[in-house]
């Protein structure tokens, strides 16, 4: 099937600045085999992976914030999301929306046709809750900064959705990944939720999934953000790294504690986010975008009895959940900016500008 067949597509040729990813119009065109499904990619969604797995930040050689630049001390063996060493030439891009075009042995071919979005954790099928096995869609295989990708068919689920190919881009990384922290936190009705980097895509998606559970949701973002950010309705706003985050909090919220504190900053406001946190609290990571060492006081965190939650990998039901919310019109897309996918270094580069609020797409050809 597809033998010989060209496409368009921008290739990850190693470690390093922008320069590594290089255009190619005539890159050979994905060929399934049985279970997979070979997509025509309508957009992709742009996400830290990328930049980090690019320069090298996963490895535990870097200990900095993420800049978007080439670290100069990366280990080889380390510097993707799971640990190992990456295999170049990679086509990267997890969030992946468009119509599946072939089906391979053992799918049905009722999905020929079908506009999907793809769950980006890749699985051992066999036993799905075997989390030692996974990879990422964009990292571990090739992922959707082509005009074609493949992908097991139990990754992919047809939406139902009036939203367009590029909006419906916005959601995968980012609000699985949103979905797995409330998830593991058991966040509630009435709970207080503290969620820092509130204005990039995992934050904005914790702002709306935690309000639909009720939470009382408490969003730190920078302040010339905050109108934007206050769209997606938190029940308060906090500045990115108040003088006194526990004043900070007492001021806006009447309470100087939260139940709950989900991050991705982390960095050296790390120490004030777990003060703030009250007997018994949860915190959860899914990253560490202001840098990955912090200093933790450990009798801060026993004699208070609370919970630490490292979250990566999600369950299956997560991705199916997410589909439902998208489907109900529970959640809402935030699309800073789209750029053709020949534009993926500027698209890459206003990502890491971080002026934006939300998730920026590439679009490939025809999109709806
Ligand atoms: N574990 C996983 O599976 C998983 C999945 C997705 C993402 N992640 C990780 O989660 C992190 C966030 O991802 P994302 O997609 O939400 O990123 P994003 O869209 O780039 O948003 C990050 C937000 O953090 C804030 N920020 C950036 N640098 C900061 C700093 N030095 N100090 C304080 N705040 C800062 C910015 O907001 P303001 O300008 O408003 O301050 C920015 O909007 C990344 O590290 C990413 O790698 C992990």
């Amino acid at each position: 099937m597809n033998t010989n067949k060209k496409m368009a597509a921008y290739v990850l040729t190693g470690h390093g600045n922008m320069d590594k990813l290089v255009w190619h119009d005539d890159w050979p065109r994905p060929q399934i085999g049985a279970g997979e499904v070979l997509i025509k990619v309508h957009a992709c969604g742009l996400n830290n992976t990328d930049v980090n797995t690019r320069s090298g930040w996963y490895s535990k050689a870097v200990t900095e914030a993420t800049t978007g630049d080439a670290y100069g001390v990366v280990h080889e063996e380390d510097p993707t999301w799971g640990g190992g060493a990456i295999h170049f030439p990679r086509i990267q891009g997890a969030d992946v929306v468009g119509t599946v075009e072939a089906v391979g042995a053992g799918v049905d071919a009722d999905l020929i046709g079908k506009r999907v979005m793809a769950d980006a954790w890749l699985r051992n099928w066999d036993d799905p809750t075997d989390y030692e096995n996974t990879g990422y869609f964009g990292s571990e295989c090739d992922g959707g900064f082509a005009e074609y990708t493949k992908v097991d068919h139990r990754n992919v689920l047809p939406v139902n959705s009036s939203l367009t190919d590029a909006e419906l881009a916005t959601f995968s990384c980012s609000y699985t990944t949103a979905e797995n922290m409330l998830n593991r936190t058991q966040v509630k009705a009435g709970d207080r939720v503290l969620i820092t980097g509130a204005s990039g895509g995992v934050g904005s998606a914790l702002i709306q999934l935690a309000n639909r559970r009720g939470a009382i949701t408490i969003a730190m973002a920078s302040v010339d953000k905050h109108e934007d950010v206050a769209k997606l309705n938190p029940s308060h706003l906090l500045p990115r790294s108040p003088d006194h985050l526990a004043n900070a909090l007492a001021q806006t919220t009447g309470e100087n504690t939260v139940d709950v504190v989900t991050d991705i900053v982390g960095g050296p406001a790390f120490p004030d986010l777990i003060d703030v946190m009250s007997r018994g609290g949860r915190y959860a990571c899914s990253g560490a975008i202001a840098g990955p060492i912090v200093e933790l006081d450990l009798r801060t965190l026993y004699l208070r009895d609370l919970r630490f939650h490292g979250c990566t990998v999600t369950t299956t039901n997560v991705f199916r959940d997410l589909v439902g919310y998208i489907e109900r019109g529970e959640i809402r897309p935030v699309l800073a900016e789209t750029f053709p996918l020949r534009q993926l270094h500027a698209a890459q580069q206003a990502f890491i500008d971080k002026k934006h609020i939300g998730n920026i797409v590439v679009t490939v050809g025809d999109t709806r």
